[in-house]
């Protein structure tokens, strides 16, 4: 078994990808060709977001994010130390320091209450993480936000298709950010990215940023970088759009299945998922103390789990600058000490989940 299988959805649509890779193989448009506007207006619309402006990956769109702030040296921006790299890698990448605040212990998302402690004259910006395909409570990070005049990012790499009070995640905040790498929800065939907005100026501003900070042709009024997302890859995610959708309403069932069969199982908790949220489950997480039991049953019966962002970001060695250390951020390390991800892809077979949850119950 595959801990996220690829293989059946290219089955599926396959051959509508190819003809549209043929398509561009044609035109020979390969940058910035006429798929990309084409998905841009497609994402814009599902999402609800006025500009959708693709990039080259979802770390390469959180720091063109930061860019068009003009976040940089002296500067703080608030994230979390639960996720992937990437959220504070941009910050640092700018010469501007990450903040971290810990996160709650029910939706492993930034906790509000104490976020606007750790606000100061240096905040630029404030990025809450989407984990695991549920957002945080955007209205309340947006409030505060607001009081300070402080524009939110949301880092949605996990949770694209993801609902809080029934709008969708890219589309609850300044900008929203997303990845559409391979494994995550809604993931073509190699590295891509895209930034929301509903802002024209910082709509006007990545998509300079995104092409060296070019204007006019051959003018550079601004710093950027390469950032685009290859037309093949707008192509190929312009298929896999159509069938996004119901890939949604199954990961959806999936999660509630894992979460009704694993309810009670001895030593382990289950997602919450909050009222006014819907998750697209990029990863279906549980928490346990017995983690590393549970992990061998299902590794002796050749079922692949990984658990995420075992060494929060605090932690990390490229951050020992910053003087953080263990019990610092408590909820964080707790979650990085027991979190285990299982197999989760719309694909997954029934029968092969029913075999995952019963090893588990048994472990
Ligand atoms: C929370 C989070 N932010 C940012 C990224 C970066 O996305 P990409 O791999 O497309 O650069 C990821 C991808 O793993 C992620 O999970």
């Amino acid at each position: 078994m595959k801990f996220i299988d690829l293989k059946p959805k290219h089955q599926l649509i396959g051959h509508k990808i190819n003809a549209r890779i043929q398509k561009v193989m044609e035109h020979g448009q390969f940058i910035l060709g006429p798929e990309v506007r084409e998905i841009e207006n497609k994402l814009a619309e599902y999402t609800g977001s006025k500009h959708c402006i693709t990039v080259s990956s979802g770390t390469d769109s959180l720091l063109i994010a930061l860019m068009a702030l003009g976040v940089g040296p002296g500067d703080e921006v608030i994230t979390v130390p639960y996720t992937w790299i990437s959220s504070a890698e941009v910050i640092a990448l700018l010469g501007a320091m990450p903040i971290f605040v810990d996160i709650r212990s029910d939706t492993w998302n930034m906790d509000d209450t104490v976020l606007e402690a750790a606000i100061t004259e240096k905040t630029k910006a404030i990025m809450p993480v989407s984990i695991y395909g549920q957002t945080p409570d955007m209205d309340k990070i947006n409030q505060i936000a607001d009081k300070y005049g402080i524009p939110v990012i949301e880092d949605a790499a996990q949770s694209f298709g993801a609902t809080f009070k029934g709008r969708k995640s890219c589309n609850l905040s300044t900008i929203g950010s997303t990845s559409f790498f391979p494994t995550k929800p809604l993931g073509c065939y190699g590295d891509a990215g895209a930034l929301f907005t509903n802002d024209d100026e910082l709509a006007e501003k990545f998509r300079c940023i995104r092409v060296h900070g070019q204007g006019r042709k051959h003018h550079h009024p601004i710093l950027g970088i390469n950032g685009r997302m290859d037309t093949l890859q707008a192509a190929i995610l312009l298929e896999i759009l159509e069938v996004f959708p119901g890939e949604v309403n199954k990961r959806q069932q999936l999660g509630q299945a894992y979460s009704k069969g694993l309810a009670g199982v001895k030593g382990a908790s289950t997602p919450i998922i909050r009222e006014n949220h819907t998750s697209v489950y990029a990863q279906y997480t549980i928490l346990s103390d017995r983690r590393e039991e549970i992990q061998i049953s299902l590794r002796e019966k050749d079922i692949p789990s990984v658990s995420y962002y075992s060494v929060p970001l605090h932690l990390q060695p490229v951050f020992a600058h910053l003087g953080l250390k263990t019990g610092d951020f408590p909820v964080a390390e707790k979650v990085a000490n027991e979190c285990l991800s299982l197999p989760m892809s719309p694909y997954l077979a029934y029968e092969d989940q029913i075999r995952i949850i019963d090893i588990i119950l048994a472990a």
